[in-house]
């Protein structure tokens, strides 16, 4: 079998290494790849966005399955354009995917199927937009509708800061196309759990909750970045809270989604505020998250392949199930300097052969390249190192030990990833 992933950072070299433990067998493909995914996988030169480009490619090349990992060529249509030419796929159609591509369209849904969520109001017309954050005062969360990476969500303390968010989106136009559209909402407060759900559109394989860790320094502090590190498993994160979450969260957002002829197949992620009033949604993404995939997958002792086979082919994951590993695994990303902001790139990278054959720790490559044979850096977001152990705490440290001897000049890395688990277990 041939298997095409479509990505080339973090969270597509975790799923490539576990989709190649399950079937060493099957010949693996990646969009453009990074320097670690060539142990696996034959790096084409495609690039994700060009959906015609793939779906053709794919198609002459006979791939028995395409895995997609990004939001973007997900938005883009890529797995209409996949279907089309009867490719297997894995993930949402481009209709599907507005889940996540535009949150006024999933907030409109999730109130239409009673999901838990902040209350909200969506504008285009800053005048109305200012009246209504004037009305409502701070604090007040004020969002660009569409695809901002992650960089769209501003929690404003007052209704100044507010205001100036929202001229932002709709008059400055800061955000592109993904600020013509505003979602203003109320703003919660709780801790957050990423729960990953595989489903079929109907039924889910619910994955353990994970966190990930967003801002640059210790203690979650400083600038938003794209992730620096995350952690499983989350005691906080109940059997009774899952089905709850499963029960007032996935299942009615996929009713919901069959109802308007947009059946969401592949993984839903569900973004939680564990609230007073209950669970809340912040958000859905309509793909894996980035770096939590690294920190979970470790941990799916079962085949991910089978239900992703099942799922891609049109096919019902009803009465399946996936068997987990009772331990922990933390995940330390590593940065260049100066990420978030501007950074170098092409550094020369050491890793130890030693951490690569040890099975406490797994190191997931995502902005690195290979030059002339020597292994750099490429990206703000360089690699990740995955600690697995039977307690967080052995977990952290396996991955914390890990990352101390990963080199590159200019390495910077959180030593607290997992700290409010933690604190929690003592
Ligand atoms: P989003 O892009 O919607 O996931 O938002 C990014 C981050 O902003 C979330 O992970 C939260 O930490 C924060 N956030 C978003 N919406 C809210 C809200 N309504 N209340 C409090 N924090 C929020
Ligand atoms: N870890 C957050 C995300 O993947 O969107």
């Amino acid at each position: 079998m041939k298997i095409l992933l479509v990505g080339n950072g973090g969270r597509e070299h975790a799923l490539l290494w576990k989709l190649h433990r399950d079937r060493p067998s099957a010949r693996f493909f990646i969009t453009r790849g990074n320097g670690g995914t060539d142990a696996f996988a034959t790096p084409v030169s495609l690039d994700p966005a060009d959906v015609r480009g793939v779906a053709q490619w794919a198609d002459t090349e006979g791939m028995g399955l395409v895995v997609v990992g990004p939001e973007v060529p997900l938005a883009e249509g890529l797995v209409d354009a996949l279907a089309q030419r009867r490719v297997p796929t894995f993930g949402p159609t481009q209709a599907a995917a507005e889940l996540e591509a535009s949150k006024a369209f999933s907030k409109d849904l999730m109130q239409a199927a009673r999901v838990p969520t902040a209350g909200y109001r969506v504008f285009q017309d800053i005048a109305q937009a200012e009246a209504y954050i004037r009305e409502q005062g701070a604090p007040i969360v004020v969002k660009a509708s569409g695809l901002a990476a992650g960089k769209g969500a501003i929690v404003c303390e007052t209704e100044e800061e507010a205001i100036r968010a929202a001229r932002r989106m709709l008059q400055a136009h800061d955000f592109g196309t993904a600020g013509l559209q505003v979602v203003i909402e109320e703003r919660m407060r709780g801790e957050e759990l990423s729960v990953f759900a595989l489903t079929d559109g109907r039924d889910v394989l619910v994955m353990p909750a994970s966190q990930d860790h967003k801002r640059i320094g210790e203690g979650d502090t400083g600038p938003n970045t794209g992730g620096m590190g995350a952690y499983l498993p989350v005691s906080i994160a109940t059997p009774e809270l899952m089905e709850t979450i499963q029960e007032t969260i996935l299942l009615p957002t996929l009713d919901e989604m069959r109802r308007r002829k947009r059946p969401f197949r592949g993984l839903l992620y569900a973004g939680v505020m564990l609230t007073d009033a209950g669970p809340r949604v912040v958000e859905f993404n309509c793909r894996f998250g980035d770096p939590e995939t690294q920190a979970v997958l470790p941990l799916l002792d079962s085949s991910l392949l089978d239900p992703v086979i099942e799922i891609a082919r049109g096919g019902s994951i009803r009465g399946g199930r996936l068997d987990w590993d009772q331990g922990a695994a933390v995940t330390t990303v590593l940065a260049a300097e100066g990420y978030p902001g501007d950074y170098e790139k092409g550094k020369p990278i050491a890793i130890p052969p030693g951490i690569e054959g040890d099975p406490r720790t797994l190191v997931f490559h995502a902005g690195t390249a290979r030059d002339s044979g020597r292994l750099v850096t490429a990206g703000g977001r360089v690699l990740a190192v995955t600690g697995v152990g039977g307690t967080i705490d052995e977990a952290a440290r396996h991955s914390r030990q890990g990352a101390e001897q990963v080199q590159f000049e200019g390495r910077y890395f959180r030593n607290d990833i997992g700290w409010r688990e933690l604190e929690r277990v003592g």
